[in-house]
């Protein structure tokens, strides 16, 4: 048995917010912004467009991709921490939006992991007894909602995207799908990368917007420290498990798109070249549980991810939730 990608889709909001704008709007230059993070733009979702909007076209496109229709996808997993409600699902919405009348709809909260989170839930539970021929994957974020546009250090990180493959369960034995994994948490560290305002901790408040509980808050230094090395350790383990070599047979490595610094740190340690790495933070900043569903869509659609090529896809985000995955396409 093999789970197949049988298609892909992204849908990436209409509007761009350049460097050149934030400079109007914080203390900060496109030349710190490029440097540091490797951001030139990112996209912002228009006031009326939600994010079971933006995962819902990434779905439909998958869905055509794949040439299947609406009626016979299974389930639906959104990884999101921009849903549209806390309840109910932003999958639910999606549900309601495509008609995707059989299927079983949930979310999943795993910040910058939330499409690989997603991928090992899809993969390795729910289509692992054949229950379920198609599942649908997300990752969607309207990001703009919990961004604190005064704070320079954290407001030029992000932009808002959804990107889905449509998973199939197949019998025709290629072995396709999900090959190995390495997935981590260590909530030690769950204070560094929060949005602490809206849940049952700071309940919605006057302080709580007064003291802009409701944007990110992220200690990026520390952050950075430990992605490199949990990605890197990742990516050695799969690597190790699945007995092969990521510099020889890995086609293509997709990671987390949270800094142009970690992606090349990252890929000077696993000894990889500048063709094996998708890199597209430059066009989008940070989407976090969207941006490996969309640089999947783009591998695929630009033909750098071919039929039984192996893909590393590889995150890093709140939690601290960490791992790796081994696909073959
Ligand atoms: O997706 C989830 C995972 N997220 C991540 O992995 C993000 C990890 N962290 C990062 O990407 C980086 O830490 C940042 C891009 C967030 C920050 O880069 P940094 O190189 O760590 O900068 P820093 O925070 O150490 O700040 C350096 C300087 C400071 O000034 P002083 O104290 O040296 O005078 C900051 O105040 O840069 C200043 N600064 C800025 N300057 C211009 C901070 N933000 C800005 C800004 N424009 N936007």
């Amino acid at each position: 048995m093999s789970i197949k990608i049988a298609g892909t889709g992204s849908y990436i909001p209409e509007r761009i917010l350049t460097n050149a704008d934030l400079e109007k709007m914080v203390d900060t230059n496109d030349e710190w912004i490029r440097t540091r993070t490797g951001i030139s733009e990112r996209h912002l979702a228009a006031p009326d467009q939600v994010t079971s909007d933006l995962g819902a076209e990434a779905c439909r496109k998958a869905l055509e991709a794949a040439g299947v229709d609406a009626s016979e996808v299974g389930a639906v997993i959104v990884a999101t921490c921009t849903p549209d409600y806390t309840f109910p699902s932003t999958a639910a919405n999606i549900h309601r939006k495509l008609q995707l009348n059989k299927a079983f709809c949930f979310d999943l909260s795993a910040a910058c992991c939330g499409f690989l989170s997603v991928l090992e839930t899809a993969c390795g539970i729910m289509m692992a007894n054949k229950k379920y021929r198609y599942v649908l994957a997300v990752g969607a974020e309207k990001l703009s909602t919990i961004v604190n546009w005064d704070d320079r250090s954290t407001c030029i990180l992000f932009g808002d995207g959804a990107g889905a493959v449509l998973l199939e369960n197949v019998d025709d034995g290629d072995n396709t799908g999900l090959i190995a994994s390495d997935m981590n948490t260590d909530g030690n560290w769950s204070e560094i990368l929060k949005l602490p305002g809206g849940g049952s901790v700071n309940p919605p408040s006057e302080r709580t917007i007064a003291e802009h509980l409701h944007g990110i808050h992220m200690q990026g230094q520390e952050t950075f420290k430990l992605a490199v090395n949990a990605i890197v350790s990742a990516c050695r383990t799969v690597e190790s498990e699945a007995g092969i070599s990521i510099r020889d047979d890995v086609k293509l490595v997709i990671p987390h798109q949270a800094n142009i610094r970690i992606i090349q740190a990252v890929a000077k340690r696993l000894d990889i070249t500048d063709e094996q790495v998708i890199v597209n933070i430059n066009r989008y900043g940070n989407t976090s549980a969207a941006s490996i569903a969309i640089c999947f869509d783009e591998a695929v659609r630009t033909g750098r991810l071919q039929r039984g090529d192996l893909a590393l896809l590889a995150s890093f985000g709140s939690g601290l939730v960490w791992g790796a995955q081994l696909i073959r396409y």
